[in-house]
């Protein structure tokens, strides 16, 4: 069974464990002995059941079930125990008994004791959603004492004697003080195992908190008397290399409204008036240089080069490597188009409305000395206006191209959530993935292809005698390609898509390729069985949490939402390993800014395909990803959830180099 099964099998179990110990209280209460045997029957084989699921998702790792098993599992066991041992017995007489001698079963020494299992059932389900990973001792006391607060009322209620009333009643009180204590009292900022300061502090957390991070490896990091260097000062160069030629472009962002191809209007914050914004196209070796205006957008914006390891202070994140560029200002990006690929841009201020609302648009850089021929169509996938967009289409891009012509698409998911793509009418290959070229990619026929938020993929075929048409998520035809007879295949570009009929059919039942088996294998400069200097471990969750100093049922990781998750502190030259867990319900579709990462497991099982080097993988329900990056681009870096809402609500960290410091103060909202 998956993980993700596990994890809902356990949570339905738990919840049914929960109603059986009620409901068994409940039915004795209303002096109905039978049913309430009946119950508790059911109560323990779900409490044994529960302690079984517990142990089965043990299997996929600690980090599932750590507070199950240090907090939920010992509440139920013990109270399961005890309301076995009080009500159980009296339960059995009275369910044998006639009428009259029934009423013995309503009496608080068999319903205190049921109810109590409930609650205590009850606790273990709030633990693991309202706090999640990592239980701590605050909020299992916390929770301990909720948990006896309850059985006391319950039985003050029931009798007007209650033994050792105070005691009990002290008792759950100093529980619950120390707990709230320890919960909600900021001790001096605990640093995990292998973390260091809280994000937001990311200037000093880049020194101060150097020695913690290094501490295990057993040295201590002399960065107070290293060199400092503002990140403010980690800038491309104002001239390209030998040979290559200088790309200038000036985006303006400003509110329009912006026609689709079917006529509608949606009100849009854009780049030039324009959703996607202009395209950025450069050859790689060339020097692209962009100049930001802001016009009208109130809340700022910025440009992030999504995938792109630019020079840290270029990577337009406001409040760690920049200022977000206020209506009337401007901010210029140089850097060197090194990688050959399929990128993208975006504001990275307040970036789950600006994102959503167009602030966005394509980087495609194409490799020095290739003349592109054939079809190459860069097509950025988007939700707007309430329609799947491609490019500025919400209806299908038609082209024709001759038959034997090469078709390059360039698939670029804009949204907070994946997208299946599925190409039908001709055999193609998955030729790039996030603007890395896979090694030795096979031919593909009907197969879904499951595109992460922010990700890239690269097909390319040979155009067909017949018709090929591109769709997303097995419903919206995004692009139709025609056979030409002429053989220019840009004169046939019509928005006249009801006269071509679609060639897709159904393709919701096509297999979903898993990418990790997809091509062959090929020498990586690190595989899993190297040192890694650093070791980080990402746990995704929801939970309770401060984000930006309010509390809320935030996205987190290890327990904690932005700013206060600990900043990944590396120095240079360092080999680094993330392993990404999903303990949620919800998609995590992990990004790292400046580094792409080399993918070393997924769930235990390494890559047996090509190399797979991503900037964005989706962390799926209860899957565990091993990725790995040398840490060879100085500065500071976003490390976060690219479902930009989940961001927004606390998915996100910063990455820090030893050593690089931010003027900004900011507290970076995404
Ligand atoms: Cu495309 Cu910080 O993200
Ligand atoms: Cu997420």
């Amino acid at each position: 069974m998956t993980t993700d099964r596990l994890m809902a099998l356990d949570l339905l179990v738990s919840v049914l464990t929960a109603a059986a110990w009620v409901s068994a209280g409940v039915a004795a209460t209303a002096r109905r002995p039978r049913t309430a045997a009946a119950l508790f029957a059911v109560a323990l084989v779900a409490s044994l059941a529960r302690v079984w699921s517990v142990l089965a998702l043990a299997g996929a790792g600690w980090w599932f079930v750590q507070e199950k098993i240090t907090v939920v599992l010992p509440l139920l066991v013990a109270a399961g125990a005890a309301a076995t041992a009080l009500a159980g017995p009296r339960l059995l007489r009275a369910a044998r008994a006639d009428a009259a001698s029934r009423d013995a079963v309503k009496a608080p020494a068999v319903v205190v004791p049921l109810l109590g299992a409930g609650y205590a059932a009850a606790a273990g389900i709030v633990q693991t959603f309202l706090i999640g990973y990592p239980a701590d001792p605050g909020t299992a006391l916390l929770l301990l004492a909720v948990a006896a607060g309850a059985v006391l009322g319950t039985w003050r209620a029931m009798s007007t004697h209650v033994p050792g009333l105070r005691t009990a009643t002290a008792a759950t009180a100093v529980a619950a003080v120390l707990g709230a204590t320890l919960v909600f009292v900021p001790f001096a900022e605990e640093t995990t195992a292998e973390g260091s300061a809280p994000g937001g502090t990311a200037a000093m957390g880049a020194t101060g908190a150097a020695s913690h991070a290094h501490s295990a490896a057993g040295e201590s990091a002399p960065v107070m008397g290293g060199a400092t260097r503002p990140v403010t000062d980690l800038r491309g160069p104002a001239t390209p290399p030998p040979g290559g030629a200088v790309r200038r472009f000036t985006l303006t962002a400003r509110t329009a409204t912006v026609t689709l191809s079917s006529g509608r209007k949606v009100s849009a914050w854009t780049f030039d008036g324009q959703v996607p914004g202009p395209a950025i196209t450069a050859v790689q070796g060339d020097l692209v240089e962009v100049r930001l205006r802001n016009a009208d957008i109130t809340s700022g914006v910025t440009l992030h080069w999504h995938g792109y390891d630019v020079p840290s202070g270029e990577d337009g994140v406001p409040g760690l490597t920049q200022e977000a560029v206020p209506p009337g200002g401007e901010f210029v990006y140089r850097f060197v188009a090194a990688q050959a690929g399929t990128y993208w841009y975006h504001t990275h201020e307040v970036s789950d409305l600006g994102v959503r609302m167009g602030l966005y648009g394509t980087l495609v850089v194409t490799p020095k000395g290739t003349a592109t021929t054939g079809v190459d169509l860069t097509l950025p996938v988007h939700t707007f206006g309430g329609a799947t967009v491609t490019g500025d289409r919400d209806q299908p891009l038609v082209r024709q191209a001759a038959p034997g012509t090469p078709v390059r698409l360039r698939l670029i998911n804009t949204d907070n959530t994946p997208h299946r793509f599925t190409l039908a009418g001709t055999p193609y290959r998955l030729v790039a993935v996030d603007g890395t070229d896979l090694n030795a990619p096979g031919t593909l026929g009907r197969a879904g292809l499951r595109l992460a938020a922010g990700g890239r993929y690269d097909l390319a075929f040979t155009m067909p005698p017949g018709p090929a048409v591109l769709r997303i998520d097995d419903r919206t035809d995004s692009v139709r390609l025609v056979p030409s007879s002429t053989g220019d295949e840009s004169a046939g570009a019509s928005a006249d898509a009801g006269a071509v009929p679609s060639a897709g059919g159904q393709t919701a039942d096509w297999p979903e390729l898993d990418l990790t088996r997809y091509g062959a294998p090929a020498p990586t400069p690190y595989t899993s069985r190297d040192h890694f200097d650093r070791d980080f471990t990402l746990v995704l969750d929801r939970g309770f949490a401060l984000t930006n100093g309010r509390p809320m049922y935030a996205h987190t990781v290890n327990g904690q939402a932005f700013p206060d998750i600990p900043t990944e502190v590396v120095r240079e030259g360092d080999l680094v390993r993330l392993t990404v867990v999903n303990r949620g319900r919800d998609t995590h579709p992990w990004h790292l800014h400046g580094h792409r990462v080399l993918v070393l497991s997924r769930d235990g099982r390494s890559v047996t395909g090509s190399p797979l080097w991503l900037d964005t993988f989706d962390v799926q329900p209860g899957e565990v990803w091993e990725v790995a990056f040398r840490a060879a681009n100085p500065g500071l870096w976003m490390n976060h959830c690219h479902n930009l809402s989940h961001a927004d609500l606390g998915m996100m960290l910063h990455l820090a180099y030893e050593g690089v410091t931010t003027p900004f103060h900011g507290a970076h909202s995404g």
